[in-house]
């Protein structure tokens, strides 16, 4: 698997932190071009490398750290999401009901992106906190996992947990993802899991 984050703002960001400090490569790209992304990854180091939104698309699996309004026209870049695994992690944010006409955001980022398994995750928490070590007062933080797809789903979790997460699977899109569109009952909790003694 190798792994790539497109969007190098605040969750971009956050999620290139997570990376370097698990030890695991990923690429990261946005608009501007990879020389605009070096300053980060000169303070990151070595797993992280600053790519071509082209390159980063050669991926296993790519987390949607951008604008939800932009995912539309980003997805248009592939015409084949075949076999590509997407992290969900954007929030429709500030965009109007009319628009989302009773859509969850999940199920639009699917539609753009014909034929990859997405997956809705690290959405739930504000930017500064997912950016932060998941290991806290002995517990790790927790991250919500839903997808369609049982086999993306496994994906996530292990590599959540590689992250130093403690996943849970929320099951279906329609079903635990419904939980995880913003207002949902799932966003903005700071959940630490401790084992049980
Ligand atoms: N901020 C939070 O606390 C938070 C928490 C959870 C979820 N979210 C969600 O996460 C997503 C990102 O939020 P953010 O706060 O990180 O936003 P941000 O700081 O404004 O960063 C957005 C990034 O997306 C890039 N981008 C936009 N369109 C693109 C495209 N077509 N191709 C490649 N890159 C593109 C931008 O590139 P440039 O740098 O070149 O402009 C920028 O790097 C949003 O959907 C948001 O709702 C945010």
């Amino acid at each position: 698997m190798n792994y790539a984050i497109i969007g190098s703002g605040k969750v971009g960001s956050a999620l290139a932190h997570l990376f370097t400090r698990a030890g695991i490569a990923v690429s990261i790209a946005n608009t501007r071009g990879p020389e605009t992304i070096r300053p980060l990854v000169e303070t990151l180091g070595d797993t992280v490398m600053a790519a071509t939104v082209e390159d980063a698309l050669d991926a296993d699996v790519i987390f949607l750290a951008i604008p939800f309004v932009a995912v539309e026209a980003f997805a248009r870049v592939r015409a084949d999401w075949r076999g590509k695994i997407v992290v969900d992690a954007t929030n429709a944010y500030g965009v109007s009901p009319e628009v989302m006409a009773g859509r969850l955001s999940s199920d639009i980022v699917a539609k753009a992106v014909p034929g990859a398994s997405v997956v809705k995750a690290f959405n739930q928490l504000p930017a500064g906190v997912l950016a932060r070590d998941p290991a806290q007062d002995g517990g790790r933080r927790v991250v919500f996992v839903s997808s369609n797809e049982d086999e993306a789903s496994t994906t996530i979790k292990g590599l959540a947990e590689q992250l130093g997460f403690s996943p849970i699977l929320v099951g279906r899109i329609d079903e635990g993802g419904r939980l995880l569109h913003i207002p949902g009952p799932l966003v903005l909790h700071n959940l630490v899991e401790h084992p049980l003694k």
